[in-house]
């Protein structure tokens, strides 16, 4: 039998899973490697084991197409991130189960896509003896030790195409618009699609807001003419000594979810300027649909990388994006600590020295 790969596809979907997919079934088939494809994420590892095989005609069209053909999942046996980002120990039964089912299948490696919550998992697999390879996916760009994660940059051309729309109804109107964005606890997505689209006003988790600095933001527009104002505001963006705000009730053994601030912030604004104000939560848009040019080269390196760091036995291992190359580094380099947006970082002040306000300023 010729030697046998793994990859699945954990957590939260996002642009470029499936261009990663195609360039390791494609890199794999190259050295005469099968690829199994488990599907639904981690469950599709556990009894009954289920996988399509990935052969090198299955690939075409996988480039440019969004989500992923392999399924995923943020819920189930494999729950290893909860509430706001604790880690919890995977039961060891499980961690067995799969073990004896990916050696039963004479898998060499086992490719692991996904963000911080599926490469702990991922890191735990290691632990337990199974050779691990992870590939760093997330629009909200919050990993450690690679400059940026695939799905992100796809994620700021639909935020920003967000924006573009939103500025010329607002400006007709002479309206005051409250963009809610995703990212969880990162700023990420906020601060440059908030620069890249022209926004005003730019609310992060990493700098508490509060409201006077805002309306002042808006007010001193109104006087110089301009009677209408971009505000765009990151899921995780808090009021200064108040908590995250957070989307119906906690489930069990699931991370919070965020939302519902924008429409906090649009409210506010609104009693307090007398401006009208509109919110738009832009949600899964973010994710949906197929990744940018950037997305799609960034994740044909990853997933040849992957398969290159199989071919050297290096297990444990996350590519990585280090300009203008791709590298190994330790998954627990990786997972653990969130990434955020320097508060006094360039990006911060680029946007400060335009004028963009991040509500902070009293
Ligand atoms: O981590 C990606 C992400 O899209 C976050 O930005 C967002 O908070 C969360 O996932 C939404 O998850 P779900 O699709 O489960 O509501």
């Amino acid at each position: 039998m010729s030697e046998r790969i793994g990859i699945l596809t954990g957590g939260g979907d996002c642009p470029g899973l499936n261009a990663v997919i195609r360039a390791v079934g494609k890199s794999a088939s190259k050295r005469g490697w099968e690829t199994l494809g488990f599907l639904g994420g981690f469950e599709g590892l556990l009894d009954p084991v289920q996988f399509k095989v990935l052969d090198y005609r299955s690939m075409d069209g996988l480039l440019f197409k969004g989500g992923t053909i392999l399924g995923t999942s943020n819920r189930g046996h494999f729950a290893a991130k909860t509430g706001h980002g604790e880690v919890q120990q995977i039961p060891e039964e499980i961690l067995s189960a799969t073990k004896a089912n990916i050696e039963r299948l004479g898998l060499r490696a086992l490719i692991v896509v996904g963000g911080d919550g599926t490469l702990t998992i991922a890191q735990q697999l290691f632990e337990q003896g199974i050779p691990v390879v992870g590939v760093p996916k997330t629009i909200d760009n919050d990993i450690e030790a690679t400059v940026t994660t695939f799905g992100f940059d796809s994620a700021v051309a639909s935020a920003t195409d967000a924006l573009d729309r939103l500025h010329t109804t607002a400006e007709s109107h002479n309206r005051v618009f409250v963009l809610e964005v995703m990212g969880r606890y990162a700023g990420w997505i906020a601060a440059h699609a908030g620069i890249a689209g022209g926004g005003d006003v730019i609310l992060i988790p990493e700098i508490p807001f509060n409201y006077e600095s805002i309306c002042a933001k808006i007010m001193e527009r109104e006087s110089q003419g301009k009677h209408f104002t971009l505000v765009v505001c990151a899921e995780g963006a808090r009021e200064r000594g108040k908590d995250y705000v957070t989307n119906g009730v906690q489930e069990k053994d699931r991370e919070a979810k965020l939302g519902g601030v924008g429409a906090l912030v649009a409210s506010e604004i609104q009693k307090r300027t007398g401006k009208e104000t509109r919110v738009c939560v832009l949600g899964h848009l973010q994710r949906g649909g197929g990744p940018t040019t950037y997305d799609r080269l960034l994740c044909t390196m990853f997933g040849t990388k992957a398969v290159q760091l199989i071919a050297e036995g290096k297990f444990g291992y996350m590519v990585a994006l280090r300009p203008p190359d791709t590298v190994a580094v330790k998954l627990t380099e990786a997972i653990g600590r969130l990434r955020t947006v320097p508060p006094s970082g360039d990006m911060v002040q680029t946007a400060r020295a335009l004028g963009i306000s991040f509500g902070d300023e009293f």
